[in-house]
């Protein structure tokens, strides 16, 4: 069973208590520094016959303003907050791991710099953009409707790329691929068209800045294997850890905003979760994870199930298996030529 640590403390502290190399995937999406508090209100409905909304069938319903999340994003020196996190990260990454760092526009630029001087600039690998369209578009430039993730591998020459377990996305024109393509679907490349997390759709916790499965499920999948030992140390609602559970890897998660542990109990209810408070278990609840995945793994390879090697060099590319999903994963085609 795969397993969760979830710690409510400052992130700093958590990271100087882990040992070294111990963690095979850091994937963090920080405060992005807006200058603005970041906020969400959950709204809950109920059946009321003198509501104010209509719902299915013309029923009436009454809104309810549930708790507000949130916290301050807006930090004086932004560089001098991310950098000892930033090499805590490169530290306890195993020497096959990968991080990636998702940020938005504004500091994105900043932060590649400090990176390329931590992990070297061999090791930046891909800036992935993903791509929404949703909310108001301004009138005075162009809207900015996109999100920023840089991947660094600690070492460029091996790391963990499966390649086949890719989710494949449609054609924008499949009558010009045929059948045999069309079923098949296209690979990504590193702009990822997808959705956020819709105000109405089934995974929103309402915490403010919740990142979707989509995004997160392809990354787990492609940078971790089965029984890896993932970590986001800006865990927020907890995406990365929902994603780990279910796709059979374990992870640690902290954040030091009480709300975000509130939405993270609700949202890992009935798992198996390991709840901290402070850092002073870090390193205990880290060896209780490696455990866990050394079970995982024994039991994998008794299966003959083990997830492909990682890959000693970039994987070569070829055709993986599996048919274009556009529904079920939330990508779309939008924007993407018909290249194979
Ligand atoms: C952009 S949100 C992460 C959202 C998350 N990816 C999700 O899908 O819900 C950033 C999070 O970092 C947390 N945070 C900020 N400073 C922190 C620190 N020093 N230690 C731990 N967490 C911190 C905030 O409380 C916030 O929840």
């Amino acid at each position: 069973m795969p397993r969760l640590a979830v710690f409510h403390a400052d992130n700093l502290a958590v990271l100087r208590a882990l040992p070294d190399a111990c963690v095979d995937l850091i994937y963090i999406d920080p405060p992005f520094n807006t200058g603005k508090a970041q906020r969400r209100t959950r709204l809950v409905t109920v059946r009321d016959d003198h509501g104010d909304r209509v719902g299915f069938k013309g029923q009436l319903y009454r809104t309810i303003r549930g708790e507000t999340s949130g916290y301050e994003d807006r930090f004086e020196d932004f560089l001098g907050f991310l950098q000892p996190r930033m090499e805590e990260a490169y530290r306890i990454l195993a020497p096959s791991g990968s991080l990636f760092f998702h940020l938005d526009y504004r500091e994105i630029h900043y932060c590649k710099v400090m990176l390329d001087r931590i992990f070297g600039r061999a090791s930046f690998i891909n800036e992935i953009i993903w791509a929404y369209d949703y909310g108001a578009r301004s009138r005075k430039r162009w809207p900015a409707k996109h999100d920023n993730i840089l991947w660094y591998a600690k070492n460029p020459e091996e790391y963990t790329f499966n390649f086949e377990a890719m989710d494949r996305i449609p054609y924008m024109a499949p009558a010009l691929v045929g059948p045999r393509k069309a079923a098949l679907g296209k690979t990504p490349t590193d702009v990822w068209w997808h959705t956020i997390v819709s105000p109405n759709s089934r995974e929103k916790t309402g915490y403010a800045t919740q990142k979707p499965r989509g995004i997160i499920d392809r990354i787990v999948k492609v940078h971790s294997r089965p029984g890896d030992v993932l970590c986001d140390f800006f865990a927020g609602s907890g995406t990365l850890g929902e994603s780990a559970m279910q796709l059979g890897r374990n992870a640690l998660l902290v954040d030091s905003n009480l709300e975000a542990v509130r939405v993270m109990r609700r949202r890992f209810a009935g798992m198996d979760v390991e709840w901290r408070r402070g850092a002073a278990r870090a390193a205990d609840s880290l060896l209780t994870l490696k455990e866990a995945s050394a079970e995982q793994r024994r039991a994998l390879a008794s299966e003959g199930g083990e997830a492909g090697p990682r890959a000693a060099k970039p994987v070569a590319e070829r055709a993986g298996r599996g048919r274009a999903r556009r529904d079920r994963t939330g990508m779309s085609t939008e924007g993407r030529d018909d290249q194979a």
